[in-house]
């Protein structure tokens, strides 16, 4: 009898790991889901707003699947065809139609694997929460990088996780046959009374291989643990989602936008800035299409300003000009707030290009974090750039001055530094 609970309870655990293990894989279908969506969806369905389209969350609870028996078979038959869903008399499907009059696209070229994942997705929603209102303030996350490592990181706990099981179960099945060898003998059997016994068990026994699993687990926890360290306050590379996927290479590099153009406020104050939707409408208005992402990513710029690009006019509801919504950008660079920073002095008075502390922008498809924006990176180019005194007839002085006081030194450099570059109360409050 003990030895039936023994492996009942290791068999529990073992479909806990592989419930754990297909719940994963379920996520996985989701993000599959959510790149359809992203692809096929979107342009009518955001997840939390009514668009053309109700907003999706929360749909697989509200929906009625009628004679279709369950929300899923729904959901693949409203999808794949909704006008032929609604004509079979379908009374939920009829009365959202009659909500929004307007006729959803069919999508009879989606597979049923590719409906399902859309479902799947539907069920669990985006794996990155759109960013709240006012979303040019977020402070950055590593989300978008780190992702995928995180998953690695699972996937190597679960690999630990099951072969350790399977060892145990081995050590289970050999000792249950040796005890019915030992019973047939007439010897009393030496059973584990519970896993952590057998646990314990295999553990004095196979001391090279639990050291070696054992070292292993603590690799990975002690990794786990320096990334979070070292990660703080640090995000170079860092690359949100955009809400709108904004190519940097195709405007500033292939039709040589000049950066000024778009961030204006470089050249006279603090900040850069984003430009406003109305700037993208300049030349939007006409372009209608990119060479990569066609008339999708473009149709999200209409959404958001309220241009019907058929009849090249800005949409009126009820006779009235529609309001635009704010496109909310999700911030790359973000300084902390005790660090003064500011544009025009580093790129008009000491002529730095953007691209020395934002990297090569114009051939990014998207921006990126490229410096690292810590005190050091500061403090180093200060200590090696020179002072740009060309026309500037104050710098023109200070400059003389060092010059004369420091003729000793053949190598004297009017660098940053030399004109309080260093000084904390320059870049902290
Ligand atoms: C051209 C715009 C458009 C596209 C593209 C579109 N939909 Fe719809 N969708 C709608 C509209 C409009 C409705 C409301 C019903 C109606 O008017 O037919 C709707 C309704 C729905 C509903 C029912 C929602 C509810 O609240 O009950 C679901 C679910 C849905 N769509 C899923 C999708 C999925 C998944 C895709 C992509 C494969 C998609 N839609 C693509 C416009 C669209
Ligand atoms: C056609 C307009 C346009 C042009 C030209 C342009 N940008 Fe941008 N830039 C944007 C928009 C819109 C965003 C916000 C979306 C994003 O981050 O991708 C942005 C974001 C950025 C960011 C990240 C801002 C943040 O959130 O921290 C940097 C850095 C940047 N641009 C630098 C440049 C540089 C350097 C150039 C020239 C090589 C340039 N941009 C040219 C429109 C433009
Ligand atoms: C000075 C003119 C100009 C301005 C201003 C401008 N664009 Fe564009 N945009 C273009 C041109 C030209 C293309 C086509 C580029 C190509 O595909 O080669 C384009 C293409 C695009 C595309 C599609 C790229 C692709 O993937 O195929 C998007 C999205 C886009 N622009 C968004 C914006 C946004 C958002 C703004 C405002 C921040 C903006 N544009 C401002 C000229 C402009
Ligand atoms: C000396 C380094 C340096 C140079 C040169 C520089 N930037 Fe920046 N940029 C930064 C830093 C640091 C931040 C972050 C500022 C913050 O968080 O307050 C930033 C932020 C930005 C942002 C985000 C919005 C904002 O203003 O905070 C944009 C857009 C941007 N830069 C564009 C540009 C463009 C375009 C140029 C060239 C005309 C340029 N930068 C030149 C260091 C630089
Ligand atoms: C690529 C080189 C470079 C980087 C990186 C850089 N700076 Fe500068 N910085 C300069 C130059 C060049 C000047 C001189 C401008 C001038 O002539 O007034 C300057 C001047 C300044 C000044 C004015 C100093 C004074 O005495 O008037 C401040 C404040 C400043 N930087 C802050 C920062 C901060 C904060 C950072 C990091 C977030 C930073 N800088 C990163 C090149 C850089
Ligand atoms: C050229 C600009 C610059 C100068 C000069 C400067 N700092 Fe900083 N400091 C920064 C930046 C940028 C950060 C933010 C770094 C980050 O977020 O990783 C920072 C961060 C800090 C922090 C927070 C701890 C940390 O490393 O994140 C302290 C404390 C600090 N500085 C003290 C000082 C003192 C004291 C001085 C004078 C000896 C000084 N700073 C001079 C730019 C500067």
């Amino acid at each position: 009898m003990r030895q039936i609970s023994s492996i009942s309870s290791l068999l529990k655990l073992l479909a806990f790991t592989l419930l754990f293990v297909s719940t994963n894989v379920a996520a996985q279908d989701a993000a599959a889901g959510e790149k359809l969506f992203k692809k096929n969806c979107a342009t009518c369905h955001s997840w939390e707003k009514p668009g053309t389209g109700p907003a999706l969350k929360g749909a697989v609870d509200r929906i009625a699947p009628g004679s279709y028996g369950d929300v899923d078979s729904w959901l693949k038959a409203w999808i794949k065809d909704n006008a032929k869903l609604r004509a079979s008399g379908d009374a939920y499907g009829n009365a959202v139609f009659a909500k929004y009059g307007t006729p959803m696209s069919t999508f009879g070229n989606l597979s049923d694997a590719e409906l399902g994942e859309i479902v799947n997705f539907l069920r669990v929603g985006p794996s990155t929460p759109p960013p709240p209102s006012g979303g040019n303030d977020k402070v950055p996350g590593k989300d978008s990088t780190n992702t995928e490592e995180g998953s690695d990181l699972w996937l190597l706990l679960i690999i630990i996780a099951v072969s350790a099981l399977v060892i145990i179960i081995f050590t289970g099945v050999n000792r249950s046959m040796k005890n019915v060898i030992k019973t047939k003998a007439g010897e009393e059997a030496d059973e584990p009374k519970s896993m952590w016994d057998a646990m314990g068990h295999w553990i004095t026994t196979h001391k090279k291989l639990a050291s070696i699993i054992g070292f292993v687990v603590f690799l990975t926890l002690g990794k786990i643990g320096w990334d979070a360290l070292a990660g703080i306050g640090i995000y170079q590379n860092y690359t949100p989602k955009q809400p709108i996927a904004f190519p940097h290479d195709l405007h500033a590099g292939k039709n040589e936008i000049d950066c000024k153009y778009c961030h204006s406020s470089a050249r006279t104050s603090k900040t850069s800035g984003i430009p406003s939707a109305n700037v993208c409408m300049n030349c939007h208005k006409a372009i209608d299409e990119g060479s990569r992402s066609g008339k999708t990513e473009i149709a999200k710029l209409y959404q958001y300003v309220g241009w019907n690009p058929d009849s090249a006019k800005y949409m009126t509801k009820d006779g009235k000009m529609r309001n635009d919504t704010a496109i909310e950008w999700v911030r790359v660079h973000n300084l902390p707030d005790f660090v003064y920073f500011n544009h025009s002095q580093h790129v008009e008075v000491g002529k730095v290009a953007c691209q020395k502390c934002h990297g090569e922008v114009q051939e990014m498809e998207e921006v990126k974090q490229f410096s690292e924006l810590t005190m050091g990176w500061c403090v180093d180019c200060h200590r090696e750039t020179e002072v740009q005194f060309a026309g500037n007839d104050y710098y023109k002085k200070i400059h003389e001055d060092a010059k004369a006081e420091n003729k000793h030194k053949k190598d004297f450099k009017f660098t940053v530094d030399k004109i309080g570059g260093l000084e904390c109360a320059k870049c902290h409050y």
